[in-house]
């Protein structure tokens, strides 16, 4: 299989040491196919093992892995190193988030926002015997925004959470309104009070990024949209 070479520029950022951060070169020989996460790995074994980045699953299903490959948030297990067009590559880590070391951000700020939505059932009534059932056709609203992976890809790509830390956030929203729409819940009316200010659906700017970039077609600006009509106006 023909090979390419090139040449991986990494932010490299160690806050403790009080050090500004910089980009360091690293050049490696790669085939066809070889994914950013991939580059990384290889790096790290057999050019410098101090390199941190974060990454589990590999496939694009557990949203540890999303970066910066040359200006654009992707998950690094995802992008092709061929694919993006150059053989001069520059990886950083996720913008709006503090970065712990190097490719790490400290996620703890996005995912305490995803608590604050109360991220889980309220069904009315008592509990059934077995199980609470959905009919398919109730589904349909929910279903797709059940398909975030909480690679805070969306939230690197808002500018309000870029100016505003208060703001829940493209990811909590979505993950509000799955809740919101879920046929068995029953709690909308304390859901809508929630998110029913600045700092919720209404700190949105609405520009789409965050339903642009998500990984796995998540459509965050859709779901604070339909929250909004739910949600009286404000006067
Ligand atoms: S390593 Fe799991 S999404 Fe990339």
């Amino acid at each position: 299989m023909p090979t390419k070479r090139f040449t991986l520029s990494v932010k490299r950022h160690d806050p403790p040491s009080g050090e500004p951060p910089r980009f360091q070169e690293y050049e490696l020989e790669v085939e066809e196919g070889v994914t950013v996460l991939e580059a990384l790995l290889r790096i790290q074994a057999e050019q410098d093992g101090t390199l941190a980045f974060r990454y589990s699953c590999r496939g694009a299903v557990c949203g540890s892995c999303a970066m910066v490959a040359n200006g654009e948030v992707s998950l690094a297990c995802r992008t092709q190193l061929h694919g993006l067009g150059t053989d001069e590559i520059t990886v950083e880590p996720l913008p709006h988030l503090e970065v712990v070391r190097d490719l790490v951000v400290d996620m703890d700020l996005f995912l305490e926002k995803n608590i604050e939505v109360r991220p889980w059932l309220d069904p009315p009534g008592p509990d059934p015997p077995r199980e609470r059932l959905v009919d398919p056709s109730d589904w349909t609203e929910a279903e797709p925004y059940t398909n975030c992976i909480l690679c805070a890809s969306c939230h690197a790509v808002c500018p309000v959470t870029g100016r505003d830390p208060a703001y829940l956030g493209p990811a909590a929203l979505a993950k509000h309104y799955r809740f919101l729409t879920d046929a068995r819940d029953g709690a909308a009316e304390e859901r809508l009070a929630l998110v029913d200010s600045e700092v919720g659906v209404w700190g949105c700017d609405v520009v789409w990024n965050c339903s642009k970039i998500c990984p796995k077609g998540v459509r965050p600006t859709q779901g604070i949209l339909t929250t909004r009509e739910r949600v009286k106006p404000k006067d």
